[in-house]
């Protein structure tokens, strides 16, 4: 027997959200270009996509580019974006097969048409498995994610369907691109640095935060196996103290 399926599912984290950092530095640790990093990244999201599969996350939020990732050389943002194209081509039978929803975050119309297309067929094809839900965050940043959704509230106050004074943080959270799916319970930093950069700001405000030294394209099976086995450990207070929580 696999030792995934030992895995106590109340200690699962419903949804899991990760920063996949340090490919660049991967490669450049051998000597390589930073696409062959990217490269390599891409096994690791399968990996990562499987084992999450198979240990019972329902919810799987990958941070593939950011708004602020445009900004790298334009090579570097194509290579990326025919990495992207590859990946989601070759993947659709898996995510049929293993009963996975592919979901997009983020600014979809910036992506190249070619990606979009095969995006907009992978989440088609899959829009009714509900095994796992896989969200990529492309072209995501969460400011620019918050500022889409208080603009349409803006909009719907403006044109009078909605008073100011109405306003609830369940307004905000069923605009944003992650509506209908619950917050990140475990947030998972790969490549060593500290900071969220531009990720869920909102969705996350009680994750539980756990930040790796490892690499991402070194990120598998068992490194998430053992960041999900942090997160078991850990008693979510949120704001109560512990003897509340032990006296249930
Ligand atoms: C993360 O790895 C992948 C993307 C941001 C697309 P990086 O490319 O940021 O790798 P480092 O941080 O330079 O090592
Ligand atoms: C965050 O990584 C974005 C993704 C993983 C897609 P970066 O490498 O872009 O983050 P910063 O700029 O170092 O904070
Ligand atoms: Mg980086």
């Amino acid at each position: 027997m696999d030792e995934t399926t030992s895995f106590d599912i109340r200690l699962v984290p419903t949804h899991v959200a990760i920063i996949m950092d340090g490919n660049g530095r991967w490669a450049e640790e051998r000597n390589k270009p930073r696409l062959a990093g990217h490269k390599a990244g891409v096994d690791s999201v399968r990996a990562v996509v499987e084992t999450a599969r198979d240990i019972g996350v329902r919810h799987l939020t990958l941070y593939a580019f950011s708004t602020e990732n445009w900004q790298r050389p334009p090579t570097e943002v194509t290579g990326l974006m025919k990495l992207l194209r590859t990946y989601l081509e070759s993947e659709l039978r898996t995510m049929l097969k293993n009963d996975i929803r592919l979901f997009c975050l983020g600014q979809r119309e910036r992506l190249p048409v070619d990606v979009r297309r095969v995006l907009g067929t992978v989440m088609e094809e899959t829009a009714d498995c509900s095994g796992m839900t896989l969200n990529l965050a492309l072209s995501y940043g969460g400011r620019n994610e918050m500022m889409r959704a208080v603009r349409q509230l803006a909009k719907q106050c403006v044109d009078g369907e909605l008073d100011y004074r109405s306003l609830s943080e369940d307004m905000l959270t069923n605009l944003l691109d992650t509506a209908g799916q619950p917050d990140p319970d475990l947030l998972i930093r790969t490549g060593g640095e500290h900071r969220l950069s531009n990720f869920l700001l909102w969705q996350a405000s009680y994750a539980e935060l756990y930040f790796t030294e490892t690499k991402w394209p070194d990120f598998r099976k068992d490194q998430l196996l053992e960041a999900v086995a942090a997160y078991g450990r850990k008693q979510r207070r949120f704001g109560k103290t512990g003897a509340q929580l032990n006296t249930g």
